[in-house]
């Protein structure tokens, strides 16, 4: 899997922890930032990676900010871009398993690294669960016809 990686400044921390811990896997990883800890805004960050996952040139994306909120609302303006908020690792799995989510959204303030990592391995090494595709279908269908 091709992954993008992307955070403001409230989730450079973890977002940095998680390039670490995703780099021993089989996945490839592309950073789109932010670079420090300097005060930048979240839905550019945001865009990035919905952008990247949405045009194919990533499979899936991680975002941070602080409490993960914000990333996840401006991502999911993108067409085709199911991101989702994460609390823990029932709910990262979940994301996979029930809604498919291409986007794991986390918060960088709130969650303890070693927890963040264990939610985005569960949610990689989840399947979604077939039965739900026409749940899925309603979600597009509502994209289309706001378009
Ligand atoms: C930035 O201070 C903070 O507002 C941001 O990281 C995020 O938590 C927004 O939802």
């Amino acid at each position: 899997m091709k992954i993008a990686l992307g955070s403001d400044h409230g989730g450079y921390e973890l977002k940095e922890h998680l390039k670490q811990a995703l780099t021993e896997t089989e996945h490839e990883l592309v950073d789109l930032g932010t670079f420090s800890e300097e005060s930048v805004d979240y839905p550019d960050y945001a865009l990035a990676v919905a952008g990247n996952v949405a045009s194919g040139e990533c499979d899936l994306g991680v975002l941070v900010c602080g409490t993960g909120i914000g990333v996840s609302i401006a991502a999911n303006k993108v067409p085709g871009i199911r991101a989702a908020l994460a609390h823990d690792v029932a709910t990262a799995r979940l994301a996979c398993e029930h809604n498919r989510a291409n986007v794991l959204c986390l918060g960088g303030r709130l969650l303890a690294p070693s927890l963040a990592e264990e939610m985005v391995r569960a949610w990689l090494s989840a399947e979604f669960e077939e039965r739900h595709q026409p749940r899925l279908d309603k979600i597009t269908e509502i994209e289309h016809n706001r378009e």
